[in-house]
């Protein structure tokens, strides 16, 4: 089939990525959140924005909430549901970190195939950071009530319980969220950001 997209040209913009981020004073990257439900994907993003976005960085979150109730909401959780819905997500991040952003992404994204993808994507914007918590930990947790849920059987393909979790090979850093505190996985994620010379 003939590409839909072959007679659509790219404009130059004066005002570029680099402008931008020289406005902002930071470099725009993506830290992508992986791991379990439970494991803490969420709080980490949330508490690490709130640091930068008080240091004057521009920041946003993006989470389930905020994408599978609109732009992926066509999206089941099937394999070929969850490699879409990362898909579109990784799209949409390599928009925002044009436009200067640092974008937070807090999504389990089980799939090491998934994740390679969106590393090829961003290049070396892609930071990539394993929320390493063991599935009794999550499952305790139970935050949302979905793991009683899957062990019910009321859920179908829930990640830990009836659809695998495949761990990061060589992730950007490694949080142990079922044993260290709060505090601890923030200081090492603003850490990095300083080491890697993003802020
Ligand atoms: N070190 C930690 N890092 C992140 N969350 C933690 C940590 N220790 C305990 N928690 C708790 O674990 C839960 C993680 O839930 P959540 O952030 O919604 O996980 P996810 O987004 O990965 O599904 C929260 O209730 C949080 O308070
Ligand atoms: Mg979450």
């Amino acid at each position: 089939m003939e590409s839909l997209a072959k007679n659509v040209v790219w404009h130059q913009a004066a005002v570029t990525r680099e402008l931008r981020q020289e406005l902002n004073g930071h470099r725009a990257v993506n830290l992508w959140f992986t791991g379990l439900s439970g494991s803490g994907k969420s709080t980490i993003a949330h508490a690490v924005e709130e640091h930068l976005f008080r240091a004057g960085c521009r920041t946003f979150v993006f989470d389930g909430d905020n994408v599978r109730h609109g732009l992926c909401s066509d999206l089941d959780f099937s394999e070929s549901g969850r490699s879409e819905n990362i898909r579109r997500i990784a799209e949409m991040v390599k928009l925002f970190l044009e436009v200067g952003v640092i974008a937070l992404t807090a999504f389990i994204s089980p799939l090491r195939e998934d994740r390679q993808r969106v590393r090829e994507l961003l290049g070396e914007d892609f930071i990539e950071i394993y929320c390493q918590c063991s599935l009794d930990v999550c499952e305790g947790r139970d935050v949302k009530g979905l793991y009683r849920k899957a062990r019910e059987g009321k859920i179908q393909n829930y990640t830990g319980i009836s659809s695998p979790y495949e761990e990061p090979v060589h992730p950007d850093l490694v949080l142990d969220t079922g044993t260290s505190p709060l505090e601890t996985c923030i200081a090492k994620v603003l850490s990095l950001l300083k080491t890697r010379q993003v802020i």
